[in-house]
């Protein structure tokens, strides 16, 4: 079966909401010097364009999770394969995540850098996949909601493919999966 690809985000949607995120994160985190983590990999580009829309600098740090089980679908169990190296504790946190699925990925890096003893910690994600959702995680700023369909572009990955693509398409994969 042939792979099908439809486009779910265009380039100037992705800027117009990237634009709009920045500033409410400017007016919101202004004076309180906070630190964008970035959850690796997916996020890298989305984190990218948002700190280049916000109206002052912040410091950027990354931590990488990986899931049990394979294919597309989360097993809900989460390792750390990389922590954050910046020191934490009464830092004013914003987690940024490129897709929230099942939640279980954001559910273990909350609990995991709330540990650490931060001033807040909040959530930016650029999708949300609501109807997946299995474990509830509080989203502070949310980019889009988008139903059903596995995502690729801007970020997203297909067994590691697709990730630079600068828009978000849907691919239907005629039964294969993404494992590369
Ligand atoms: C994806 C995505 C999220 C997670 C969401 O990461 O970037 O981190 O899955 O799924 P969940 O809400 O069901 O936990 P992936 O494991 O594909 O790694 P990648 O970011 O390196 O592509």
């Amino acid at each position: 079966m042939e792979t099908a690809i439809r486009l779910i985000l265009d380039r100037e949607a992705l800027a117009r909401r990237v634009a709009e995120l920045g500033a409410q994160l400017s007016r919101d985190y202004r004076g309180l010097e906070p630190v964008f983590v970035g959850i690796l990999k997916g996020a890298f580009i989305f984190l990218a364009d948002l700190v280049r829309a916000l109206e002052f600098p912040v410091e950027v740090d990354f931590v990488r999770a990986a899931s049990y089980g394979a294919g597309t679908e989360s097993a809900g169990v989460i390792r750390l394969t990389k922590d954050v190296e910046l020191p934490l504790a009464g830092r004013h946190l914003l987690l940024v995540e490129d897709i929230v699925d099942a939640g279980y990925t954001l559910d273990f890096l909350r609990r995991h850098l709330n540990a650490l003893g931060p001033a807040s910690l909040k959530i930016c994600c650029l999708i949300d996949k609501r109807e997946r959702r299995r474990v509830e995680v509080p989203l502070d700023y949310v980019g889009f909601v988008v139903p059903g369909g596995f995502l690729v572009g801007y970020g997203l990955d297909c067994g590691e493919k697709l990730r630079t693509l600068p828009e978000v398409y849907a691919v239907d994969m005629g039964g294969e999966s993404c494992t590369p």
